[in-house]
């Protein structure tokens, strides 16, 4: 079976380091077509801007093809194909398969059946490895180092798979974390345990003041409408938290703020022109992480 990007935690260490130092070089010389004569699937199930634009432009930077849908009601799943036909079938026409669909284990699933690497571009609340390579290159460039920072994931834990994601790459690097969440928004249980077994640290909060001005990294994230099964649930924590500039003044000096985006009222307008904003540049590096990925998972940028 090829290697294939499915949880974060399919790379080691090892391969995470590389694929950040990979993207360092692409993000040098973005021009480099050594994929010629390839043709890679993009299909998206779910609503994408980001990944799926960063994606394709990624394919294209690299020299290689791009085919697929932004839209499944326009495949034959509207006409009852199933997943594992529509991805035997894709397996037989490309040299990789980048996928996002609404359901949790849909991706891992994708990669038991096709024979060429699959690339989890997030699979329900569950996970999103290639918005945590992007979010860690976006760390290491922000910091200067990826070792004992302090992250405070702030919004929607619960369903939010980046912050499922990006948890469980920081165990590589002897993180703390805040969790500012309601209630009805905390981190999983099975997160926390997972912390629990690694040594990590952890605080939880319902406060977004109350650690604000101790951490490293501010991971805002939106609270994921899509995934409530009850409208009034959502109605009730949509506007939890909304950072704005004034609340910034005693904030680390190193301080920067992530988020996946897209950002809905979480994050005002304000917050754009401070120092402290780095979501922008986060999306940026998405092009060049994923280059990167696509470039290891087929064998032109292997571990040395
Ligand atoms: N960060 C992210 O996954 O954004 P999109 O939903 O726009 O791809």
């Amino acid at each position: 079976m090829a290697k294939s990007l499915i949880s974060i935690r399919d790379f080691t260490k090892e391969e995470i380091l590389h694929v950040l130092e990979t993207a360092r070089e692409f993000e040098q010389n973005r021009e480099q077509k050594f994929l010629e004569g390839k043709v890679i699937a993009s299909l998206f199930f779910e609503p994408s801007t980001r990944t799926r634009l960063s994606f394709e432009t990624a394919i294209n930077r690299l020299g290689a093809k791009v085919i697929g849908f932004s839209d499944a009601t326009n495949t034959s799943q509207s006409k009852g194909e199933t997943l594992k036909d529509t991805i035997k079938m894709v397996d037989n026409y490309v040299d990789m398969i980048v996928m996002r669909h609404p359901l949790e284990g849909s991706s891992r699933y994708a990669s038991e059946v096709a024979r060429v690497p699959v690339v989890n571009a997030g699979d329900g609340a569950n996970q999103h490895p290639s918005q945590t390579l992007l979010d860690l290159y976006s760390i290491l460039q922000t910091q200067g180092t990826l070792e004992g920072l302090t992250i405070n994931m702030v919004g929607d834990l619960k369903y939010g798979r980046t912050t499922h994601s990006l948890l469980q790459a920081m165990s590589h690097f002897n993180p703390k974390f805040v969790f500012t969440a309601p209630e009805e928004l905390k981190m999983p249980r099975e997160y926390k345990d997972f912390l629990d077994k690694s040594g990590i640290e952890y605080i939880e909060t319902d406060s977004l003041d109350a650690y604000l001005n101790d951490c490293d990294i501010l991971y805002m994230t939106r609270v994921q409408q899509e995934r409530f099964t009850d409208p009034m649930e959502y109605e009730r924590v949509k506007d939890v938290y909304t950072l704005n500039a004034a609340m910034l003044e005693n904030v680390r000096d190193n301080m920067k703020i992530l988020h996946p985006l897209p950002r809905v009222t979480e994050i005002d307008q304000d917050v754009d022109e401070t120092k402290y904003a780095y979501y922008f540049k986060q999306a940026e590096n998405g092009l060049y992480v994923r280059m990167a990925i696509i470039s290891y998972l087929l064998g032109y940028r292997p571990l040395k």
